[in-house]
C-alpha cells in the first residue's frame, strides 16, 4: 500500500474468510493510524464469527490471535452463495463457531433449530442458511453492544477456545479453527458436568451435533497432551498465571460466576485430566 502511495483516504474492502478479514481490519486499523474498512465474508466462519464484531489480529507460530486491534469494519456483507465454493471441511469448521453460538444463547431455540436442519443447512438450503447467518449475527452482535473490548460479558464468545486454540497451535495449523474449537467446545462441556451445570446427556447431545456436522470430537493421535496442557497457559483469560474457562450452563446458556465473572479458574490437574481423558 505504501508502495501504491496510497494515503489516509484510501479505504479497504477484505473479501474473503476469517483470514482475510482479520488481517484486513489489522492492516485498517495500523496503516496510516487508521483507515476505514468493510468486509465481504465468503465463508461461513467468517459469517459466523470473524468478520463481525471487531476483533482483529493476525496468528503467529506461537499462538493464534494474540496480536491484534478492536476495530470495527464500516459494513459487513455475508454472500451465502460463495458458501458453494467451500470444501466440505470448510463449511465444518464454520458450523463449529455456530453451534458454539447455540450453546451458549436463545436458551436452545437456536440450538434445537441446528438440530433439525443440521443436513438441510450442510446442504446448503438458501433459506435455512439465511436464518441461520442472521441467527449468528444476532447473538453476537448482542453480546459485543454490551462489551465490545471484553472487560466481562464478551468472554462467553470464548466457549471452547481455551482448549480449542491451544490445540490449533499445537497441532501445528494442520486442525482448521473450527475444528480446534470442536474438540474445545467437547473439553469445556467435560468441565460443565464435572461442575454440575450440564448434564451427561446434554453434553451428549451437544457432541452428537458437533459430529452430524463433519467435526472432531476427539484429540487426534499426533497431539502431545503435555505441550497442549503447556499451551493453555497461553490464552488470553489466564489471570494470574491460573488457567480459566467459560462453561456453559445447559444449553443455550452460560455460567456466571461470583463477582459477575463469565470465567471460572481452573487447576492445571484438572484442565489436564481432562485433556488426557479426550
Ligand atoms: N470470536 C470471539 C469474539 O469475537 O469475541
Amino acid at each position: 500500500m505504501l508502495a501504491k502511495e496510497y494515503r489516509r483516504d484510501c479505504g479497504i474492502i477484505a473479501v474473503g474468510g476469517g483470514v482475510v478479514t482479520d488481517l484486513a481490519g489489522f492492516i485498517a486499523g495500523t496503516y496510516g493510524r487508521g483507515v476505514p474498512f468493510v468486509n465481504y465474508a465468503t465463508t461461513l466462519l467468517a459469517a459466523a464469527d470473524a468478520s463481525v464484531g471487531g476483533k482483529t489480529a493476525v496468528d503467529t507460530p506461537l499462538a493464534t490471535n494474540l496480536i491484534g486491534l478492536f476495530n470495527q469494519p464500516q459494513k459487513v456483507y455475508l454472500d451465502i452463495a460463495t458458501w458453494k465454493t467451500l470444501p466440505a471441511r470448510q463449511l465444518s469448521s464454520g458450523m463449529a463457531e455456530t453451534i458454539k453460538h447455540a450453546c451458549l444463547a436463545e436458551k436452545g431455540v437456536f440450538f434445537d433449530f441446528l438440530e433439525e436442519n443440521m443436513e438441510g443447512l450442510l446442504a446448503l438450503n438458501p433459506a435455512l442458511c439465511e436464518h441461520m447467518a442472521e441467527q449468528n449475527c444476532s447473538i453476537k452482535y448482542h453480546v459485543v453492544m454490551k462489551d465490545e473490548r471484553e472487560s466481562g460479558l464478551r468472554e462467553v464468545l470464548n466457549l471452547g477456545h481455551t482448549v480449542g486454540r491451544a490445540i490449533e497451535t499445537v497441532s501445528d495449523y494442520r486442525l482448521l479453527h473450527g475444528e480446534a474449537v470442536s474438540i474445545g467446545l467437547v473439553a469445556q462441556l467435560h468441565l460443565a458436568c464435572r461442575l454440575g451445570y450440564v448434564t451427561k446427556e446434554q453434553a451428549d447431545r451437544v457432541t452428537a451435533l458437533l459430529e452430524r456436522a463433519g467435526l472432531p470430537v476427539q484429540i487426534p493421535d499426533y497431539i502431545d497432551r503435555e505441550a497442549l496442557v503447556r499451551k493453555l497457559y497461553t490464552d488470553k483469560k489466564v489471570k494470574n498465571g491460573q488457567l480459566r474457562f467459560v462453561v456453559q450452563k445447559g444449553i443455550g446458556d452460560i455460567v456466571e460466576f461470583e463477582g459477575g465473572s463469565f470465567a471460572t479458574p481452573v487447576t492445571e490437574e484438572t484442565a489436564r485430566e481432562i485433556i488426557m481423558d479426550l
